[in-house]
């Protein structure tokens, strides 16, 4: 049996967790996860005060991940931390941490891809969430569509061409006056809404699009921003704002379930998983769970606390790659603000 503990600063959560894997099989003994409230009274992430809430947070976060799971620093087999991609200050954190105290204790560190990750959030909860399967993985930074042929083989379908979907929802929540963190925000009053109200044009999705389409995979969600900003303008104070969320949302989760199910459906997968913050969203969840079953596609998504950015799911990726007989990670390996996920591709 490995033990490892998992940590994550990637952006504004700063989280730890303890993982028990034997092989594959992997019990989670205990998840902190700190949000910075603080970034409230900006309106958004703030980097620099990320990385010193982080500093803060990081030693009483992982006491608290140790004293929740019952055990001692001693009983480390390895760390697993996130290295890329993110806030490269709010990364240093958790990489310095890590480095530090598996140096510290004679146990290797793997830094690990906080996209990959998300990839292995589902797993922890269905052990069945296994490759090959379609993975459209939705938070603050990315939006990508790719082809999971096995751990550690991931090809790219398709990605955002500007905004990443949970910036979308960030920057509509903003304009709508909605408190940070937007996306919850924007979800909470979307469900008081009628998205029928106004049928906003989905980017980048047309009924005869064909494989060779550039735009088939792809999404796009700047104009839509926009659009909203030019909508509201023009209906100032006479339609409700859960309207203008709710309608906006449709919009958001049309597109990304639509695209989803078509390369799912295109690739000859069964399974299509979601992960990344915006797959906490209850409409996503919800259309993707109604798409999946008319399509034969079984959908598999974490539970809302596990697809936010945790460090359960990067214990878990270092968990998988320990087993696979990875080498840790050498101590001067450093944080990447912009590592494509496609560069951890194996083989
Ligand atoms: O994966 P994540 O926690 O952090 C990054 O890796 O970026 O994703 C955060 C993003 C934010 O943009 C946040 O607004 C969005 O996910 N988000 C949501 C919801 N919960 C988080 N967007 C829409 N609906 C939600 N319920
Ligand atoms: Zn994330």
């Amino acid at each position: 049996m490995t033990t490892i503990l998992g940590v994550e600063t990637s952006c504004d959560e700063t989280s730890a967790a303890v993982l028990e894997a034997r092989g594959d099989a992997v019990t989670l003994r205990s998840l902190v996860i700190l949000s910075q409230d603080v970034h409230r009274v900006f309106g958004g992430v703030v980097p620099e005060i990320a990385s010193r809430a982080h500093l803060t947070a990081i030693v009483p976060v992982v006491a608290r991940a140790l004293g929740d799971a019952r055990i001692t620093v001693e009983a480390l087999d390895a760390v697993a931390v996130t290295h890329a991609p993110g806030l490269v200050g709010a990364l240093l954190v958790g990489l310095s941490f890590g480095k530090a105290y598996a140096f510290a204790r004679g146990i290797p560190v793997v830094g690990v891809h906080h996209m990959e990750g998300h990839l292995f959030a589902t797993a922890l909860e269905h052990p069945d969430a296994v490759p090959p399967f379609t993975a459209l993985l939705v938070s603050g930074g990315h939006t990508m569509l790719l082809d999971v042929e096995a751990w550690g083989r991931y090809r790219l379908l398709g990605a955002t061409r500007d905004d990443a979907a949970g910036e979308a929802f960030d920057k509509v929540a903003k304009l709508l006056g909605l408190p940070y963190p937007g996306g919850p925000s924007l979800e909470r009053l979307a469900r008081a809404g009628t998205p029928e109200r106004h049928r906003f044009t989905r980017p980048m999705l047309r009924a005869n699009q064909r494989p060779d389409d550039p735009e088939y995979y792809d999404v796009s969600f700047s104009g839509l921003k926009t659009a909203v900003a030019r909508w509201v303008e023009k209906h100032e104070g006479t339609v409700p704002v859960a309207d203008v969320c709710a309608s906006f949302q449709e919009a958001v989760v049309d597109v990304l379930t639509a695209k989803a199910v078509r390369a799912a459906c295109e690739r000859g997968m069964d399974v299509l998983l979601l992960g990344g913050g915006v797959a906490a969203n209850s409409r996503l969840r919800a259309l993707a769970e109604e798409r999946c079953t008319a399509a034969g596609l079984t959908l598999r998504v974490p539970r809302p606390g596990l697809c936010t950015d945790n460090g359960a799911m990067v214990a878990a990726l270092g968990a998988h790659l320990v087993a696979a007989g990875a080498k840790p990670s050498p101590l001067d390996l450093p944080a990447d603000s912009s590592l494509p996920v496609t560069q951890v591709l194996v083989g």
